[in-house]
């Protein structure tokens, strides 16, 4: 195995991502800082006085913040085989930049997807629409040649449907039963997966911490097992996570020693066989 993997570095990801060899992640999930212009403490006041690295605070802006991104997504691309895909986590303030930027480095016709995963946590607002969701943009390496598995899961939207005596969703037609896939249906771009409560039990403390069961979808689509999944922003770890409990391996890095100390715990208790 190659030296590197599961392992996670306190480090900047820029010369990180830069002493990896070409083509060695087959799946990258990064979920950047979002340009909130805020500290991020939210839950965690404790972990950011030990440790005040995630400072979301931009002096220029969504400027400096596309400054910083553009080299790392490069590596990023650099990263990946031709089977491999990329998956950036942002939202409103930055996914319109950061998607004509991914057209330059990837290419077009490179597009995966515009994921919208919703929730609905939070407050409302009386100046505009709440804002419920954030914004995941995939793109493969070489469409066509990306590793992709099919999901399923939710409810059939459709009337009349009926279970048969070992649960098996069916319609009654003319012709007689049609039944559909016990799974579920085939899953669109709209990802309706609640947000970690403050209560969770799956929560960490790290502040911006995203749900298991959003990182599980995104490595059993577009990762085979056995193979590397990366996250060089990984703060509490969730992708690696994700990555261990569905037989992958994984490399991640994040500059706060705190998230770093929390990813491989996290790590470590996923690696724990099940009492
Ligand atoms: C939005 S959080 C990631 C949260 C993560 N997905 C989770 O589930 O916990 C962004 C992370 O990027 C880290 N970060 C910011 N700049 C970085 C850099 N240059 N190199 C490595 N990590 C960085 C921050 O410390 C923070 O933990």
């Amino acid at each position: 195995m190659a030296p590197f993997l599961n392992k996670i570095r306190v480090t900047d990801n820029l010369p990180f991502m830069k002493s990896l060899p070409e083509g060695c992640c087959d799946l990258i999930y990064i979920d950047p800082p979002f340009v909130t212009q805020k500290p991020r403490t939210a839950g965690a006041r404790k972990q950011q006085t030990r440790d005040p690295s995630f400072d979301d605070r931009w002096p220029g802006g969504t400027k400096a913040f596309l400054a910083f991104l553009h080299p790392r997504l490069v590596e990023c691309h650099r990263l990946l085989p031709d089977t491999g895909t990329l998956y950036v986590h942002l939202d409103y303030r930055a996914a319109a930049y950061i998607r004509v930027m991914l057209d330059t480095i990837f290419g077009e016709r490179n597009f995966l997807n515009e994921i919208i995963w919703q929730y609905r946590t939070g407050g409302a607002s009386r100046r505009w629409f709440a804002r419920k969701h954030d914004t995941i943009l995939a793109y493969a390496k070489k469409s066509g040649r990306h590793t992709f598995h099919v999901q399923r899961g939710g409810a059939y939207r459709t009337d009349g449907l009926n279970h048969d005596e070992n649960g098996r969703p069916y319609k009654t037609t003319r012709k007689g039963r049609l039944y559909f896939n016990q799974k579920g249906p085939i899953l669109s771009d709209v990802w309706d997966i609640p947000f970690l409560s403050t209560v969770s039990l799956e929560r960490s403390g790290w502040p911006t911490q995203k749900p298991l069961a959003l990182l599980s979808r995104i490595v059993q689509a577009s990762s085979n097992p056995g193979d590397a999944v990366a996250d060089f922003f990984c703060g509490s770890g969730t992708a690696l996570v994700a990555a261990r409990r569905h037989g992958r391996s994984f490399v991640g890095c994040d500059l706060s020693k705190e998230a770093v100390r929390i990813a491989r715990d996290r790590v470590r208790k996923e690696t724990k066989p099940e009492a």
